[in-house]
C-alpha cells in the first residue's frame, strides 16, 4: 500500500492491471488531478512490492489510453484529459422523456471450402452445452411477472453484470443506468443515429474512411449527412475530422475496421480534445476488442470521456451473432432517450436470452470462453501471417495482432477483382477491401483483402493461404 492509495489483492494476479484499474479509479473520482506527478516506476515498484516491469506495464497502458503522460526529463503526469467524471448531460441535450458489401452472414452459405469471409467468430465453437445450462438456469429461476414486457432498456440484472464486466475488462465507466441493451452494435449505432436525426439541423456523422461495410448501409439510409475521414497508421486522422464539420463521429479505436490499427495514444487525446471543442459526441465500436493477443487491450475511449462517448459493444464476436445481444454505455441522458427509444419502437430485447447471458456473466463462463478463443484464434492468425509470408511473400499484412480478421495488402498491380474471382474458382472465399473505402479514396486505395480466420483450423488456414498465393499470381499475370 502507498499513500497513493492503490489496493492489490496480490491472490487475484494480474498485478499491472490491478494497478492500472487503481489509477483509473483516482482519477475518475478525482483523488488524483490532471498535471499530478506520479511516482517513478521503480519507487511505485518499491512501495508497492512489487517488480518493476509490473508498474511499467501498468503505466504504459494508461499512457496508451491517454490517461497518462510521460515526457522526458518531467517523468510520468495525469494527463489533462484525465478528469473526475460528472454526471451532467452533455449541455444543449434535450430532457430525456420518462419513462458491396462484405457477404452478409444471413446469405447462404457459399461453396468455398476455405471461408475467409471476415466478421463471424468461429461458430462451431459456440458453447452450446453451457449456453443451455445458463439459460436453463434463468429459466428455472424467473417468477412469472418476468415474461411479461420487459424494461425497454434491458433488464436490470443483465445492466449490472455488464456494467460490472465492462468496467473491469473495458476500463468502461458503466453503471447500471447508461447501460442500454441493444440488439447488437448495429442496432445501437442505427437507434443513435435517429436520435441524432431527430434533434433536426441536418446533422453530419464522420466515420473512418474505410469503413465496415456491413454498417455502411445503415449510415447511409439514416437521413444524415456521411462525412468519411481518413485511416492511417495511427488510425482516424482528427485533424481532417475537425475540418469535417461534423459533430458526431463512429470510430473503431481498439482495432480499427477493416485495417486493424489501433488509435494511438496521442490521437485518442486529440479526439477527446475535439469532441470537447464541438460539443461533440463520439460513438465508439468496440466489435472485438476482446480479442488482443499481444498485450492487454487499450482501455475504452468511454473511460476517459464518458459525458463524450456511447460506447457500442455485442457478443457477435465473442459468442455469436445470431444471439443479437448488445450494448451501449451513454451518459445518463442519452441512455435514457436510448431506453426511451426502444419503447417507442421495439418494447425491448428477448428477456430470456438477456437472462441467460446474465447468468453466463455471473458465473463466469463468459471469461472461460473468452480465455479459450483469444488462445485459438491467436494460433490461427499465427498460422495465417506466417503462411501468407511463406506463399505470398510480397503482400503487406497491416494492423496489431488482434481481433479475428487480418486486412492484407496485396502486391502493387494486383487486380483484387481478378484474386478474388481467381480464388472462389479455387474455393477460397476471400473479400476485396476496395468496396470498404469512399468512391474517392477507392482509386487510390492499394489492391487488399479482408480475411476472416476464427472459423477455420490452422491447417485449413495454411491450405487457404496456399491456394490464394496462387490466386495471386494468376492475379497479378492477368
Ligand atoms: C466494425 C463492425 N462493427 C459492428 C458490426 C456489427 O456488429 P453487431 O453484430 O454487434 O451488430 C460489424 C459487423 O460485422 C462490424 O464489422
Amino acid at each position: 500500500m502507498t499513500d497513493l492509495h492503490l489496493p492489490l489483492d496480490r491472490s487475484a494476479g494480474r498485478l499491472a492491471a490491478q494497478i492500472a484499474a487503481g489509477f483509473r479509479a483516482a482519477v475518475r473520482s478525482g483523488r488524483l488531478t490532471a498535471g499530478t506527478r506520479l511516482p517513478s516506476s521503480r519507487d511505485l515498484a518499491r512501495d508497492l512490492d512489487v517488480s518493476r516491469g509490473v508498474v511499467v506495464t501498468a503505466y504504459e497502458q494508461l499512457t496508451a489510453e491517454g490517461f497518462l503522460i510521460a515526457r522526458r526529463g518531467d517523468g510520468t503526469r495525469i494527463a489533462p484529459l484525465a478528469r473526475p467524471d460528472g454526471d451532467t448531460a452533455p449541455p444543449g441535450e434535450p430532457a430525456p422523456r420518462p419513462g458491396a458489401p462484405d457477404r452478409l452472414d444471413g446469405d447462404p452459405a457459399p461453396p468455398a471450402s476455405h471461408d475467409l469471409t471476415p466478421g463471424r467468430p468461429d461458430l462451431a465453437a459456440f458453447p452450446r452445452e453451457r449456453w443451455i445450462a445458463a439459460a436453463r438456469a434463468a429459466l428455472r429461476t424467473l417468477p412469472h411477472d418476468a415474461l411479461g414486457y420487459p424494461d425497454p432498456g434491458g433488464v436490470p440484472a443483465l445492466r449490472a453484470e455488464l456494467a460490472g464486466y465492462l468496467g473491469r475488462v473495458r476500463a468502461a465507466h458503466a453503471d447500471p443506468g447508461r447501460v442500454v441493451i441493444m440488439n447488437g452494435v448495429a442496432h445501437g449505432l442505427s437507434a443513435l443515429l435517429a436520435l441524432l436525426r431527430a434533434q433536426g439541423g441536418n446533422p453530419a456523422l464522420a466515420v473512418e474512411d474505410p469503413t465496415s461495410a456491413r454498417q455502411l448501409p445503415m449510415m447511409e439510409s439514416a437521413g444524415l449527412r456521411l462525412a468519411r475521414v481518413p485511416v492511417d497508421d495511427e488510425g482516424l486522422d482528427v485533424a481532417a475530422l475537425a475540418r469535417s464539420g461534423a459533430r458526431a463521429v463512429l470510430v473503431t479505436p481498439a482495432h480499427q475496421y477493416p485495417t486493424g490499427v489501433v488509435l494511438s495514444a496521442a490521437r485518442r487525446a486529440a479526439l477527446i480534445a475535439w469532441a470537447r471543442d464541438v460539443d461533440g459526441l463520439i460513438l465508439e465500436d468496440d466489435y472485438d476488442a476482446e480479442f488482443r493477443y499481444d498485450r492487454d487491450p487499450v482501455g475504452c475511449l468511454q473511460g476517459v470521456d464518458p459525458d463524450r462517448v456511447v460506447l457500442l459493444g455485442s457478443v457477435s464476436k465473442s459468442l455469436a451473432p445470431a444471439l443479437r445481444l448488445g450494448w451501449a454505455v451513454a451518459p445518463p441522458a442519452l441512455a435514457a432517450r436510448l431506453r426511451d427509444h426502444r419503447s417507442r419502437t421495439d418494447l425491448g430485447a428477448p428477456v430470456v436470452e438477456q437472462h441467460a447471458l446474465t447468468e453466463f456473466l455471473r458465473t463466469g463462463g463468459y471469461d472461460r470462453h473468452l480465455r479459450t478463443m483469444r488462445r485459438r484464434y491467436r494460433a490461427r492468425r499465427d498460422a495465417l501471417t506466417a503462411a501468407l509470408a511463406a506463399h505470398l511473400p510480397a503482400a503487406r499484412v497491416h494492423g496489431v495482432s488482434a481481433g479475428i480478421h487480418l486486412y492484407v495488402e496485396l502486391p502493387p498491380g494486383c487486380d483484387e477483382d481478378a484474386v478474388v474471382a481467381g480464388a472462389a474458382r479455387m474455393g477460397v472465399a476471400v473479400t476485396g477491401a476496395r468496396s470498404l473505402w469512399s468512391a474517392g479514396r477507392a482509386a487510390d486505395a492499394p489492391p487488399a483483402l479482408v480475411l476472416g480466420y476464427a472459423g477455420l483450423s490452422e491447417t485449413r488456414l495454411v491450405k487457404a493461404a496456399e491456394l490464394l498465393g496462387q490466386a495471386v499470381t494468376h492475379g497479378a499475370d492477368g
